[in-house]
């Protein structure tokens, strides 16, 4: 599903909102791991920023774009295709990881593990509290209220974002949960 709807796509690939607005929390020089990566405009900003970036992803055909993309615009990512629940990244290997529009909670325990001590991880995804018609309608992959905190239970909140349908409805990031949270340094 995921090749067909890449081989398809020309849009050139974009970071996900917490990452472009709090890049300033990278460190300037670190490892850096896009999971399920897509065509992966996190990999991208990640390589711009200075970090040395892997993407993985299922799909051959994001990883052959973001390859190219990357060889276009002169940055070194090194991307390939893994099943990331299958293979998930080994412990204590990333000092930085994002993840965007990807909710499997059961990676959830690989994915803390495998950061680094004071190592930051980059959430992003669908909540079930989002306006009608918008995100994925299989709440599997939605996060119910305050979720992500729990999942994330253990790292230092840094930066979280969850604002549901409360207030002026025509302003803010509605159907989203955002989060930056660091691993202790211990
Ligand atoms: C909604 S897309 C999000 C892509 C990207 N992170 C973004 O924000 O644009 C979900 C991605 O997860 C990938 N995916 C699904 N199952 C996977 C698995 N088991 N291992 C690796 N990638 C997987 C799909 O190929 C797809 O690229």
């Amino acid at each position: 599903m995921w090749n067909k709807r890449y081989a398809n796509n020309n849009d050139t690939p974009q970071a996900c909102q917490v990452l472009r607005e709090c890049s300033y929390l990278l460190p300037p020089s670190a490892t850096a791991l896009d999971l399920a990566s897509g065509l992966g405009g996190n990999a991208l900003l990640l390589s711009q920023q200075g970090l040395e970036t892997t993407a993985w992803d299922l799909s051959s055909v994001g990883i052959e774009k973001l390859s190219c993309l990357a060889q276009q615009r002169s940055l070194s990512i090194n991307a390939q295709v893994r099943d990331v629940i299958q293979n998930t990244p080994e412990e204590n290997s990333f000092d930085v990881i994002v993840v965007s529009y990807f909710l499997q909670r059961e990676l959830f325990p690989a994915l803390l593990a495998a950061l680094k001590p004071a190592g930051l991880l980059f959430y992003e995804t669908f909540i079930v509290e989002k306006p009608a018609g918008t995100g994925p309608s299989n709440p599997d992959y939605l996060l119910k209220q305050n979720e992500l905190l729990s999942l994330c239970d253990g790292l230092i909140i840094r930066a979280y974002r969850e604002e549901g349908m409360v207030g002026d409805m025509a302003q803010g990031s509605r159907n989203i949960a955002m989060l930056v949270g660091q691993k202790p340094n211990c």
